[in-house]
């Protein structure tokens, strides 16, 4: 392999540039021209290629986002877009690519190289954690402590007036930052998408809770499970107290990476080149136990479970 791309597609995560630079470096060290491709599919569509070097990528290991920039491609959904996308890359001489990204990102790689001829290795990146064949993706943990972050806040201000707070978090159909950010900062209950809740219930609790002396609520819900102000209105409806809202957004999805995102994103990105040259296509690096674990992209997409028992039963036994 003389030649390997690299992309970041759908949304940045923090810790995406350390795995770039990793398969800047990794190929170069590996006598491989690398080549980057901007702004995802939609780059490539456009023919935005650069040849990069070892220095292209200094100090951005700290940097969130993507030098790369990013995109979501409807276009490269379509078999006309992905056979632009394989004709661009093979009149550069590209032979494989390494696409950073989400289970949209795993879609596209795994027709560019079942289809048309372009050896594809996935590295998994997004904040939602939402992919199979790895323990995380790069990004999660650092959205995790921004949430983290703001509920510690949060906390201060619940303390001291006494009210309901609904927190929204990422995760429009996976759970796992809610989950986790719930858990690492005590927040009395938690909404996700995998689990239903019966808001009666939800409301029954609080109102007890107030009526033993317990004024102050977080609860944390991600995105996918109900719109925080919908259920901010229903619990001040339900029950008389006072709610306020804060919607996390996208500070989620901007910030330094944490050292662990970093060496995530360095191990998979060194692990993606050194499959493509070994001849490996169609498939997705992750992490299991410490471990580098290779899994078929169409496997890596395929509808993930998110363990919650434990992690709810968890919550509601410390709160
Ligand atoms: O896939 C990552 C993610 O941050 C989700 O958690 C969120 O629902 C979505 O992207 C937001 O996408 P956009 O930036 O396109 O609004």
């Amino acid at each position: 392999m003389k030649a390997i791309g690299v992309l970041t597609s759908g949304g940045d995560a923090p810790g995406m540039n350390a795995a770039i630079r990793a398969v800047v470096r990794a190929g170069l060290a590996r006598k491989v021209k690398i080549f980057g491709i901007m702004r995802g599919f939609s780059g490539l569509l456009n023919d935005e290629v650069r040849e990069m070097s070892h220095r292209s990528v200094s100090n951005i290991l700290g940097q969130g986002g993507t030098v790369l920039k990013t995109s979501r491609c409807s276009d490269f959904m379509t078999e006309d877009g992905q056979r632009r996308g394989a004709e661009i890359l093979k009149r550069h001489g590209i032979e494989g690519l390494v696409l950073i990204g989400g289970d949209g990102t795993y879609r596209g790689a795994a027709a560019l190289s079942r289809t048309w001829g372009i050896a594809c290795i996935g590295v998994p990146g997004t904040i939602d954690n939402d992919l199979n064949g790895t323990d995380r993706t790069i990004g999660s943990d650092t959205a995790i402590e921004t949430a983290l972050d703001a509920i510690d806040k949060i906390k201060d201000t619940v303390n001291s007036m006494e009210r309901v707070f609904v927190v929204e978090v990422m995760g429009r159909n996976c759970g796992y930052i809610a989950l986790k950010a719930a858990l690492a900062g005590g927040a009395e209950q938690v909404l996700i998408p995998e689990v239903t809740f019966d808001m009666s219930c939800l409301c029954g609790e609080i109102t007890e809770g107030y009526i033993r002396g317990k004024a102050s609520w977080i609860i944390i819900v991600a995105e996918g499970a109900i719109p925080a102000h919908e259920l901010a209105s229903r619990i001040t409806g339900d029950t008389d107290l006072e709610t306020r809202v804060v919607v996390l957004g996208h500070v989620q999805r901007g910030g330094r990476p944490t050292a662990e995102d970093r060496i995530l994103g360095g191990r998979l990105g060194a692990a993606a080149v050194d499959l493509l040259i070994k001849g490996y296509s169609g498939q997705a690096v992750g992490m299991k136990c410490d471990r580098v674990h290779v899994v078929d992209l169409e496997e890596a997409v395929k509808p993930y479970r998110l363990d919650t028992e434990e992690d709810l039963a968890l919550i509601k036994i410390l709160t």
